[in-house]
């Protein structure tokens, strides 16, 4: 596999910021009832870091992922992504946040059945208005980097589950986000597959210093992972920074 440049646009790690939660709620309303998703949670997810959150089905993991990638919006609280408070954005302005500086992975992969792995990384590219030629030269490496040089002219039915999250990770680093965020990634691979996909997100994290944070309730996904969040009942109950800040910043 290639190794994608470090640094390929000449972004500074400085540049990069952490997302923070401050009194973060998030509750929703179910036929009248209130259902509370996430309680006043406080929490700094520090850049260039491979962060996995973790707790059991329905403490909250995906309503944090989607609060974080701005799909969502808390009820009480502030965040604060790249260096912006969400709330304060325009609708236009969180679209275009989103698309230019996030990367989503997603359980059942969400790729478009009708296009190629090729079509599928190359497809952000389009929307983002790049050139042909140069689109062609991101994708080609970015499948490289995956390790599907040989399958780009494949339809994700043609692919296995762990080779389409291959290539939805590919996707999801084509506009060289500053965060990715994965719901679950490895649920609907088996357990080596899955060990693969989270080996491969490690490396693209290393060699594209970007944060990745992604949700498991995985016991062996969280080893490999430098910080990790325990989340339960909608509350934070540890964080585990097993990075040392010294080793983050080399
Ligand atoms: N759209 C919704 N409407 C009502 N309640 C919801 C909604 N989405 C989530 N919830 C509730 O919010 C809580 C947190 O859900 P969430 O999906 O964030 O958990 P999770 O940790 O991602 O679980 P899982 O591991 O099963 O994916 C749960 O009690 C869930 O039932
Ligand atoms: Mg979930």
């Amino acid at each position: 596999m290639a190794s994608l440049d470090a640094m390929p646009d000449g972004r500074s790690k400085s540049l990069q910021h952490p997302v923070v939660l401050q009194g973060v709620s998030k509750t929703y309303r179910l036929d009248a009832v209130d259902v509370p998703a996430l309680v006043d949670i406080n929490l700094v997810i520090l850049p260039n870091r491979f962060t996995v959150l973790s707790g059991p089905s329905g403490s909250g993991k995906t309503t944090l992922l989607n609060l974080i990638g701005c799909i969502d919006l808390p009820d009480q609280g502030t965040i604060m992504v790249g260096g912006k408070p969400v709330q304060t954005m325009s609708d236009d302005a969180l679209s275009d946040f989103r698309a230019r500086q996030l990367g989503f992975v997603f359980q059942n992969f969400n790729l478009l059945p009708v296009l190629t792995a090729f079509e599928n990384v190359e497809y952000p590219l389009v929307l983002a208005g790049m050139a042909p030629d140069k689109r062609r030269r991101r994708v080609d490496k970015l499948l490289d980097a995956v390790g599907l040089a040989t399958h780009a002219r494949k339809r994700p039915g043609q692919l296995s589950g762990g080779q389409r999250q291959r290539v939805a990770i590919a996707r999801a680093l084509a506009r060289r986000p500053q965060l990715v965020l994965a719901d679950e990634p490895t649920a609907n691979l088996d357990s080596r597959t899955g060990a693969e996909i989270i080996e491969l997100m490690r490396s693209m994290q290393q060699q594209q210093r970007v944060s990745f944070i992604f949700s498991s309730h995985d016991p062996k996904v969280l080893e490999a992972a430098d910080d990790a969040v325990h989340i339960q009942d909608g509350r934070i109950t540890a964080v585990e920074r097993r990075l040392a800040m010294a080793e983050a910043q080399t």
